[in-house]
């Protein structure tokens, strides 16, 4: 969990390599439904490049095919998102006779959401999280060569709308897990090696 821009994609993938796990960044999963160039994802488009969140139903219908394709152990990054999807996540896991272990915050101070979030651009090919600097030319992939892009819902007049919906929608999710002794809080004001640090002392019990 944590706000836009929290740091959520980028400790995504490196939990992904470190411990051989599936991330499912619901995030990612609706961009390509709209790269489909599919009907439904035209209405996606026009819901998220707003910063609306996608109604609960359909996220967690496509979210239940994903999971039940896979026997790793998954990371949910952006999912739960409301309240009735994190209900429908503990109903879905119970059915599937899986479990969470863990839920972790990546707390970050909303003056720095706006700049991390404008100075984003990620990879069309491989999915790289890249943080570019004013003025360096950046439109290559320096992993694998890609296309670069600046997702649509990334101008700084959405990425405020999006941290309104956050607060209405998602922060009331960290109530849900608060008492559940699996809720963690990790500071996200940090490098992003000691973020990642900070989030594998967490886990190194339920590993
Ligand atoms: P989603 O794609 O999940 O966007 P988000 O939650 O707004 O989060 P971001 O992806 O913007 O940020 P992040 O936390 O992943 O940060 P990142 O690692 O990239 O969702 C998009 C939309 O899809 C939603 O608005 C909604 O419409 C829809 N949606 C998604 N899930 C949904 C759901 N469950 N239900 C309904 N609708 C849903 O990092 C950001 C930048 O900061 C990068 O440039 C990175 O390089 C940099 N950075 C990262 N860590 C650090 C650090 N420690 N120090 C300095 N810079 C850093
Ligand atoms: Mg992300």
């Amino acid at each position: 969990m944590g706000c836009p821009g929290a740091g959520k994609g980028t400790q995504s993938a490196k939990l992904q390599d470190k411990f051989h796990l599936k991330h499912i960044s619901t995030g990612d999963v609706l961009r390509a439904e709209i790269a489909s160039g599919s009907a439904l994802g035209q209405e996606i488009a026009g819901i998220i490049n707003k910063g609306n969140l996608v109604p609960d139903e359909l996220m967690i219908s496509i979210l239940e095919n994903i999971v039940k394709s896979t026997d790793k152990g998954i990371i949910f990054d952006g999912f739960p998102r409301t309240v009735a999807q994190a209900e429908a996540l503990d109903a879905m896991m119970k059915r599937l006779g899986r479990e969470i272990t863990e839920v972790v915050m990546i707390d970050l101070p909303e003056s720095e959401v706006v700049s991390r979030i404008t100075s984003r651009r990620q990879c069309r090919k491989c999915g790289e999280i890249l943080h570019v600097t004013p003025g360096t030319p950046a439109n290559k992939c320096p992993v694998c060569g890609g296309e670069l892009y600046t997702r649509p819902d990334d101008t700084a007049e959405r990425v405020k709308h999006r941290l309104e919906v956050y607060h209405t929608e998602t922060l009331p999710v960290k109530s849900y897990y608060q008492n559940s002794g699996k809720y963690v809080e990790i500071k996200g004001n940090q490098t992003p090696e000691k973020v990642f640090e900070d989030i594998v002392s967490v886990l190194k019990k339920v590993k």
